[in-house]
């Protein structure tokens, strides 16, 4: 079996220093400057000669400039527009690879021999299929529910099919819930579709590779055998491996916080997708749809970017925490839209975004703060082409991401300086007081029936 793989202990051997002095006190520190960071329990020294001062602490709301950890699995330089995984350019691995052989790769550090992808193919096409009560989890939704909410519930479900899967130091049960979340989520995510579609569920083909599996799972109807449109099944494969990973990004970082305090990694993984659903990440794909809709036509741009400029809403699809230059994903996607474009005509709404994008890449405002389109900017478009609903685009972005997760999530349990993720506060609520209620306790009701409730 190949071992994940894990980071590598900090040098010990660091020799430049920040020389800092604490105006408080007049004294001066040297603090050890390692990989371009410091410690901030290295902060903790600086104190003020108050008893109760714990020392100084470092405050970084949102962790703009706070790694929290090391991490062998993905690079960004989000000046340069740089993404690698394991040392991998992106623009090669979308070229090449194969989402399964990136989801190896992201676990193992390195690219899979024939044997070793076989037998990982094998594996997961084995694990797609999951057990039949989940299906009935899955009718319990109502049939408007969102599909990420079904998705992040379902896979928490999970965790109760496989409670072995809780021993997450023993090596065999990580690799057997890796490979049962990598081969269970897209089957768990076409059921998601075809509940709020009202169509019947397709189980697994698993004569199909994993893209047209899941295309199958998503599309098939009474066809004993489904085919894949080629263009899409590139599409997908593509798709899965850009947004397979992206280092310390707010779901991924969900999934190490909540992996940190060792629960079981179907539960984990599950937070991850709860991050993901939100607007400003995952859930940006829906919404530069719903956005393009608002505008209509390209008549009304000027008018909608006057209105961003002014607070009114963000520009959404654009603005990146750390590319400050054009997100090589993005450049990607683009050329990757332009071929679904020719296989189905052109999407009617990419004169639309075309246009934002020119006038956005144009205009003061989103220069001087280096807002470029992100991945997420063209993805909508070729999902909606591929007659995806806009509910489900952030699905599929979850279905890519849970090899990062699943990655990181291995490398933050196997390493040995991590713990429990517990941030620091500073509190600024009052001091101590002494209780003195504000109601009377004598006339406090008790509990009410639902009717009681409704004759008042
Ligand atoms: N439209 C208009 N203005 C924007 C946008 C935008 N999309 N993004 C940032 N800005 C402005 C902010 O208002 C702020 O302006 P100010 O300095 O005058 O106050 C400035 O640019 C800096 O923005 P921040 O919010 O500080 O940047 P932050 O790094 O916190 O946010 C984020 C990054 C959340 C991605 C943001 O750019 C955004 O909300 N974008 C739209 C949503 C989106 O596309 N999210 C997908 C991100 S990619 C992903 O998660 C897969």
């Amino acid at each position: 079996m190949a071992k994940a793989s894990t980071v590598e202990a900090p040098a010990e051997t660091a020799t430049d220093t920040l020389e800092v002095q604490d105006s408080r006190t007049e004294r001066s520190f040297n603090i050890s400057i390692t990989d371009g960071a410091i410690r901030a329990s290295d902060l903790k020294q600086i104190r003020t000669d108050d008893e109760d001062d714990p020392g100084l602490l470092s405050y970084d709301p949102a962790f703009l400039n706070t790694a929290a950890c090391r991490s062998a699995i993905t690079y960004i330089d989000g000046d340069k527009g740089i993404l690698r995984y394991r040392g991998y350019p992106i623009e090669q691995l979308a070229e090449g690879s194969t989402f399964l052989e990136v989801a190896w790769l992201l676990r193992h550090g390195e690219l899979p021999n024939q044997g070793q992808y076989d037998q990982f193919v094998h594996d997961i096409t084995y694990h797609t299929y999951v057990h039949e009560n989940m299906r009935k989890f899955l009718e319990g939704f109502r049939y408007d529910a969102h599909p990420m909410a079904m998705l992040n519930s379902s896979v928490a479900a999970l965790a109760t099919f496989y409670p072995t899967s809780r021993n997450i130091f023993d090596e065999r049960e990580r690799t057997i819930s890796i490979i049962r979340l990598l081969a269970k989520v897209p089957t768990i995510a076409a059921f998601c579709y075809c509940h709020v579609k009202g169509l019947p569920f397709i189980y697994p083909d698993n004569d199909l590779s994993y893209v047209e599996n899941f295309l199958s799972m998503v599309a098939r109807m009474s066809e004993p055998k489904y085919e894949a449109n080629p263009a899409f099944v590139r599409a997908l494969e593509v798709l899965f491996i850009l947004h397979a990973d992206h280092e310390q990004n707010c779901s991924t970082s969900a999934v190490r916080a909540v992996g940190s305090s060792h629960v079981d990694p179907f539960s984990a993984m599950s937070a991850g997708i709860a991050a993901l659903f939100g607007p400003l990440h995952g859930g940006a794909n829906e919404q530069v749809l719903r956005m393009i809709a608002e505008i209509e036509n390209v008549k009304n741009i000027p008018q909608f970017i006057e209105g961003v400029k002014a607070g009114k809403g963000k520009l959404m699809g654009f603005g990146h925490r750390v590319y400050k230059s054009y997100d090589p994903r993005a450049k990607i996607v683009k050329a990757l839209a332009d071929e679904v474009f020719e296989v189905v005509g052109v999407d009617k709404d990419l004169e639309i975004a075309l246009e934002l994008e020119r006038i956005a890449l144009s205009d003061e405002y989103f220069i001087s703060r280096k807002l470029y389109p992100n991945v997420d900017f063209y993805t909508g478009l070729i999902y909606r082409s591929m007659a995806f609903p806009m509910e489900f685009f952030t699905v599929l972005f979850a279905i890519a991401r849970t090899a990062g997760w699943l990655a990181q999530w291995e490398e933050m349990l196997l390493d040995k300086e991590q713990k429990i993720a517990r941030p620091r506060q500073i509190y600024t609520g009052p001091e101590e007081r002494p209780y003195k209620s504000r109601i009377d306790h004598r006339h406090t009701a008790g509990p009410r029936t639902q009717k009681d409730a409704l004759r008042q």
